[in-house]
């Protein structure tokens, strides 16, 4: 890995010629990456294993396009909310009609979302994903403050505030105040050691996976995707959720995964933050909003924050317990304005900790799970590998709580990455090899943020 000491330069003047050199090669790479996955009106994440349209993908690209082609950042999530649920409810896959049905598994036939009351008219996935949308776009706003920005947010922010109606109302199972998640795909850390527990009570074989052929092995090396039982639980939630049309009401009584995460709330929490300041550019009313990210941080701490552990955890709503694996989902709440200071100080003792190894000169990359447990997976997506989004996430709360120089040693670990190994999906959090797709969009979105901040 390139052994970089102190936070590089963006595209501007740069620290040294040859910062300014390896900055101004990876700026070019990763709008190249964005191109090659633009798609006219929306960004694919990979052209290989991710053909269509993916939510919180699309949040996360438009922070990128915003720093090159910010009509670019508008238009990724218009499209995406122009396949909002009438329930408020944004799809996590909306599926391009001009791609072949059978390029990704589970397709929308599988879905079947045409069948449902309420739906849009393209074919879109019943899951949702972690709502970082506001969060992006107010991000985005704030690096091209122009009236057209002005203009896209005026006509997003009523799809945003029917986003969050949907998850702090139809998704408050456990009536605290939090959503609740139905599947890991929803957490966006699919086959994270965080939901080892709560999908074992869940009923499948793999056998199950001998109806259907997953695509993403033919693209990916299979020993670094979920494993074939894995998908067969994934398979048997998405049923029992399709056969209720998706409904959420009396899902206590009957959906066998019901957990409240700690980076889906975070997320939800840190969104009401960015919907005041939106309000407040477009003439609404901030106070609603500061209203609900105070109550939604609190309902947070109360109810995922383990004093003994001293980091957050998801709440298994089926056991009411926690669940015990330490996973970089717990270090996520930082992205909350409104965190207590003691909550923040446990975050960072927890991140800093040789789990995490967050430093202001990282030895390595942050990983997505403790590197001491026993479980830890180096190789397995969500499993060990170090991620772009995540990184971000960590880095924007550190910023957000004043720790500049972890966030700085944050930045240049994500830089070193990508310059090592490309826009990569995920990386080998010792080697810093790069994992699952080449030519990632997040990936590159995001380190033309980092690059440029
Ligand atoms: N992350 C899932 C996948 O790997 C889908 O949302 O296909």
């Amino acid at each position: 890995m390139v052994n970089r000491t102190a936070p590089s330069a963006g595209p501007g003047p740069a620290a040294s010629a040859d910062a300014a050199g390896d900055d101004g090669r990876l700026w070019k790479l990763a709008r190249d990456t964005l191109d090659g996955n633009w798609a006219g009106g929306h960004t694919v994440p990979s052209r290989t294993l991710y053909p269509h349209q993916w939510s919180w993908d699309s949040a996360f690209i438009a922070i990128g396009w915003a720093r090159v082609r910010p009509e670019r950042a508008w238009s990724e999530l218009t499209s995406l909310f122009r396949a909002q649920w009438r329930d408020g409810r944004v799809p996590h896959i909306v599926f391009n009609p001009a791609v072949s049905g059978g390029a990704y598994f589970p397709g929308p036939g599988f879905w079947s979302s045409g069948t449902v009351e309420g739906t849009p008219p393209m074919a879109t996935s019943g899951l949702v994903q972690p709502p970082v949308h506001a969060l992006a776009a107010w991000h985005a706003y704030r690096r091209v403050p122009t009236e057209a920005s002005r203009a896209a947010l005026r006509r997003l922010y009523p799809h945003l505030v029917a986003q969050q109606r949907y998850l702090a109302g139809c998704r408050d199972v456990g009536g605290a105040g939090l959503a609740s998640i139905v599947h890991p795909w929803e957490s966006g850390l699919d086959n994270s050691p965080a939901w080892d527990q709560p999908m074992s009570a869940v009923a499948a074989e793999a056998a199950v996976m001998r109806a259907y052929r997953r695509r993403d092995t033919v693209h990916a090396d299979p020993a670094h995707r979920p494993t074939d039982l894995d998908y067969a639980r994934y398979v048997t939630m998405v049923t029992a959720y399709r056969a209720n049309g998706y409904r959420d009401d009396g899902l206590a009584d009957r959906h066998p995964f019901l957990v409240e995460c700690p980076l889906f709330n975070a997320a939800m929490g840190a969104s009401e933050s960015a919907l005041a300041g939106i309000a407040g550019v477009i003439g609404a009313d901030p106070g609603p909003h500061r209203e609900r990210a105070v109550a939604i941080t609190e309902a947070v701490v109360a109810r995922l924050y383990d004093p003994g552990s001293g980091t957050f955890h998801p709440r298994d709503l089926r056991t009411g317990r926690l669940t015990p694996a330490r996973t970089v989902l717990g270090l996520t709440p930082l992205i909350l304005p409104d965190l207590p200071a003691r909550q923040v100080e446990a975050v960072l003792a927890e991140a800093s900790s040789a789990r995490f190894g967050l430093a202001a000169r990282m030895a390595r990359p942050l990983p997505s799970h403790d590197r001491t447990a026993g479980d830890f997976e180096p190789l397995r997506y969500w499993r060990g590998p170090s991620w772009t989004n995540i990184s971000w996430l960590v880095r924007r709360g550190l910023l957000r709580h004043g720790h500049d120089r972890l966030a700085a040693g944050l930045r240049t670990s994500m830089i070193d990455l990508v310059s090592a190994a490309g826009c990569h999906e995920y990386f080998h959090p010792d080697t810093g090899a790069g994992l699952g797709s080449p030519a990632f969009s997040w990936t590159a979105a995001l380190l033309l943020d980092v690059l440029a901040d």
